[in-house]
């Protein structure tokens, strides 16, 4: 069933809050689906650079998001045949999804396919507008965000522990370029949904926020 009774949370907020990890616990703990908008986006992104289309190229890439041959199971991401799990999360691919996700073309393209994951018994949708564009009708709706600085930090510590080299500054200011962007653009800007509960995680660690954000889901959905 694809249908408005079946209950949404959506969770909405710029990158590295924390919601990614937050939606994908509460979606656990409720038994609910989950859709990760961000690696749609993503994954458009990979396929325009693989296929040598243009990231400005708005007709081309919205053809690409149409058809993408995207699946997700078992905690990976596949490309038709290719496991992209790790390939989605590099730096350059987060920076072309920011540049893809600008063009309305495109997000029309991934409108139908993000709201076809509605579907019994409910659904945990992450990502920029859930609760703005794609389920404003959702029962619940949380806007996650942090400082800027906590952000880049929470990225720093990933990329090290991954072995990665990194600059806190360099972080901190891709992070405040990559916000402007996302929340500057005409289509879909990241802001919270009137409707949304504001949650501040700045100095909040991961089971808190799960705990606050299940505790909204149940009074709204008056459990
Ligand atoms: O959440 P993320 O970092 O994986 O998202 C990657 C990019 O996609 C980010 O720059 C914003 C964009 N995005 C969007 O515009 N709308 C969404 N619903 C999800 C992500």
């Amino acid at each position: 069933m694809n249908a408005p009774s079946v209950p949404v949370l959506t969770i909405d907020g710029p990158s590295a809050s924390g919601k990614g990890t937050v939606a994908e616990r509460v979606a656990r703990a409720l038994g609910f689906h989950f859709l990760d908008s961000g690696a749609l986006y993503r994954l458009t992104a990979l396929s325009a650079m693989q296929a040598g289309v243009a990231l400005d190229d708005e007709a081309g890439v919205a053809k690409l998001a149409s058809a993408l041959p995207a699946r997700f199971g078992d905690g990976r991401v596949w490309l038709a045949d290719a496991d992209v799990t790790e390939a989605i999360r590099a730096e350059a691919v987060g920076e072309g999804a920011s540049k893809v996700a600008a063009l309305p073309a495109v997000r029309a393209a991934l409108l139908d396919r993000q709201r076809a994951y509605r579907q019994a018994p409910g659904l945990v949708a992450d990502g920029r507008d859930m609760g703005t564009v794609i389920f404003p009708d959702a029962p619940a709706k949380v806007f996650l965000t942090a400082s800027a600085e906590a952000r880049a930090e929470r990225r720093y510590k990933q990329l090290i522990e991954k072995g990665n080299s990194a600059s806190l500054p360099a972080l901190v200011a891709d992070m405040r370029a990559r916000d402007a962007r996302d929340t500057a653009r005409a289509v879909a800007p990241l802001k919270p949904a009137p409707d949304a509960l504001l949650l501040d995680t700045t100095h909040m660690d991961i089971a808190l926020a799960v705990e606050a954000v299940l505790a909204h889901y149940r009074e709204q959905s008056k459990i």
